[in-house]
């Protein structure tokens, strides 16, 4: 690194006190650093001849002690630039470019201690990173984060795709609106109430004259999420962290830094979904040996409880307690879903269709009360229902080479949790499981701590770590939202933390519009546990009492493409058997979609209209297509120019029916084959709330 700070001295002697300007690689985004003469740091963005960001506020509130946001100077500047080129684990394409120009500045507080704080800037041509820094010092160990005086100031009043700001939950239809009409006040909660003008990251903007910025944060380690505040005259966001139950926002020690603060920007749409800059601003990972992490579909006894089928629990008795009951001697209730015979239905299901994993919830005790009352000891991961049985699953499933997919509930009773992790996981690995599907339902257990809050920040990260070391992979629901830490835990398939479509089965349901929001918004940090793949898209006939009127807000066909455009390594193929049975034909693109990839393009994309992606399998010649639409039909002329020139292939269009639309005729679909290259065009017609998937096999000759 070079100290450019000298330079400066030197020249900068006009207001601003201090000022440095970096350029972008290719010149797309030059970013300015500024000091105030009262020692205030801010910094601006432009995209050429655009504001991104006028000048923005940094800094740091800390309890107890001056704070890192006023009253500074520079110590010294340091630039550097990187380039280099890696190959994730599993991911959208096979090797990522890591290229950026940094700033890294060296700031001081007034007074004898002379405490420091670094801000590094990281420069792509599709954005920037930022962060604090803290390095070893003497006057600073053991302190406490208040707050962030960090500011991302837009220059006008952009269209917004925003979820309200709560702390313990992201399970929200996204709404669009200009910034100065954010007010999630008439929107009910999920679990807490927040300020009204809060909103979440990854937020997406975008200005009228056709800028495209992400909001959002990479890294997130020993930290609470940050959300952002839209202030009530112009268009600022300030930084909020979520607060820990005593009120601060985290407990750090020097040396530690923040996550990364990132703000990707485009004029193109595309660009924003292809963007690599918060993965990039990811630790690489320290797993040496990797082969036993497996990108993969799975079933499971589990859309048949949501849709009023079966049952979590064994028994109708209620208010139990864990360590009193005699679980075998409990009236059994007559629908309990993972029974043996069951689950046996599900492992002979994959079996026959080539899907890796099972995934079986309610198998183990402790659901006859497991929600809303906020009880430590609920579930203890170790004792099945007496009609479930784990020996003789363990040898069925390995029989038929279908591995089961294990399920922890907590039930937000964390501490019960990790009192009891180790335990759970060598039950695991005792019994076969390779895989666990962890959820965090209702309030926290420390009381007062919040999902999104540092302490289980921490906890999301050591559980990710705990399995890494046990060879597990884990997907988690209800938990932070991603920002890029499968990079360095890649055996963190997936996580849920958004809506998913699962709330068509038991609430108004998302939108046809959701699934074009959620790339540009909750995918921005990580692949999404979204559990695609309803054919019975009515729900009634799954139970007509209680399922009157609730259905899924796309076509069958939409449900397929979401395979390509919802890009995850973890797949379920969400039905119940008996619902694929009845389309076999459309259910073989499910069948043969790619879960890891080689390739990536972002063919269409407009966020809460469209998109359409297209993926080349890892290691093979096979493509695969995703086209999906809001409620508006469309017609995606798809130039098939990402093939490779000169060879043919036999393109299976799975498209919507004539007359097929979300809520009228939403199974109506048509298969289609046709030999196609390089240089064809597909005309694909997308009904109201519909989509279109197409694989491409190579023709032999
Ligand atoms: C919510 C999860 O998102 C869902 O997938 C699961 O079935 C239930 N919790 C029960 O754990
Ligand atoms: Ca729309």
């Amino acid at each position: 690194m070079k100290n450019i700070a000298q330079v400066f001295l030197a020249s900068c002697l006009a207001l601003p006190a201090w000022s440095q300007s970096l350029h972008s690689p290719a010149n797309k985004l030059a970013l300015r650093f500024s000091l105030s003469p009262a020692g205030e740091p801010t910094y601006q963005l432009s995209f050429g001849s655009r504001t991104v960001l006028k000048p923005s506020r940094l800094g740091v509130l800390v309890q107890d002690q001056a704070g890192f946001a006023q009253g500074l100077t520079v110590v010294r500047m340091d630039s550097a630039q990187h380039d280099e080129t890696w190959q994730p684990v599993w991911g959208e394409v096979k090797s990522i470019r890591n290229r950026y120009k940094e700033l890294l500045v060296t700031l001081q507080q007034p007074g004898p201690e002379q405490r420091q704080v670094q801000v590094r800037f990281r420069l792509y041509d599709d954005g920037l990173g930022f962060r604090y820094e803290w390095p070893r010092q003497p006057n600073l160990q053991y302190f406490t984060v208040m707050g962030e005086r960090t500011e991302f100031n837009l220059p006008a009043d952009h269209k917004a795709f925003w979820i309200p700001g709560d702390y313990d939950s992201n399970e929200y239809a996204y709404t669009t609106s200009r910034l100065s009409q954010v007010n999630s006040g008439g929107i009910t909660p999920i679990q807490l109430k927040s300020d009204p003008k809060r909103v979440q990251t990854p937020l997406m903007l975008k200005s009228d004259d056709g800028l495209y910025v992400n909001i959002h944060e990479a890294a997130l380690v020993n930290y609470p999420a940050m959300m952002l505040d839209v202030s009530p005259r112009g268009f600022g966001l300030t930084a909020h962290l979520v607060p820990a139950a005593t009120g601060a926002a985290a407990y750090l020690q020097a040396p530690e830094h923040t996550p990364w603060r990132t703000i990707v920007v485009s004029d193109k749409a595309p660009e924003v979904l292809a963007s690599k800059l918060i993965l990039n601003l990811n630790e690489p990972t320290k797993l040496t040996d990797t082969g036993w992490i497996k990108p993969q579909k799975f079933v499971g006894v589990w859309w048949e409880m949501h849709v009023n089928r079966s049952s979590w629990n064994y028994s109708d008795a209620s208010n139990l307690k864990l360590a009193d009951t005699d679980w075998q001697a409990l009236k059994p209730n007559g629908h309990h879903g993972a029974n043996t015979q069951n689950v046996k239905r599900y492992i002979d299901f994959a079996a026959r269709h080539g899907i890796g994993g099972v995934l079986v919830e309610g198998w183990n005790v402790g659901w006859e009360d497991w929600a809303g009352n906020w009880k430590e000891e609920v579930f203890d991961f170790v004792t099945p229902y007496p009609d479930f049985s784990v020996p003789e699953l363990q040898q069925y499933a390995q029989q038929k080479g279908v591995r089961l997919i294990m399920h922890h509930e907590t039930s937000g009773s964390v501490t019960n949790y990790e009192r009891r992790q180790d335990r759970a996981l060598t039950f695991m690995q005792e019994h076969g499981y390779d895989a666990v599907k962890t959820g965090y339902v209702g309030r926290i257990i420390p009381r007062g701590e919040h999902h999104d809050g540092q302490w289980m920040v921490n906890h999301y990260n050591r559980t990710a770590a705990n399995m890494a070391q046990r060879r597990i992979m884990v997907d988690m629901h209800e938990s932070v939202r991603p920002t890029g830490l499968h990079r360095t835990y890649p055996n963190w398939l997936a996580s849920e933390a958004a809506r998913g479509n699962e709330f068509n089965a038991w609430s108004e349901g998302n939108a046809p519009e959701h699934e074009t929001i959620l790339p540009f918004t909750r995918l921005m940090g990580g692949p999404m546990d979204y559990t695609p793949g309803i054919f019975q898209i009515k729900l009634e006939s799954w139970n007509p009492a209680r399922n009157q009127g609730k259905q899924v807000h796309t076509t069958l066909a939409k449900q397929l493409a979401l395979y390509v455009t919802l890009y995850s390594p973890l797949q379920m193929a969400a039905d119940l058997p008996e619902a694929y049975e009845k389309h076999p034909d459309a259910f073989q693109f499910i069948k043969d979609v790619a879960v890891d990839w080689d390739d990536t393009r972002i063919l269409a994309a407009e966020p809460g209209d469209y998109l359409v992606t297209a993926r080349q399998a890892k290691g093979k010649n096979e493509w695969y297509l995703g086209a999906i639409t809001d409620e508006n039909a469309r017609q995606q002329t798809v130039k098939l120019d990402f093939l490779p020139a000169g060879q043919k292939y036999q393109a299976t269009i799975y498209a919507d029916g004539k007359g097929a639309s979300w809520d009228k005729n939403p199974q109506a679909y048509q298969i289609r084959k046709q030999t196609v290259d390089s240089k064809s065009t597909l005309k694909l017609q997308l009904a109201p709330g519909g989509g279109a998937a197409v694989s491409f096999k190579p023709v032999n000759r």
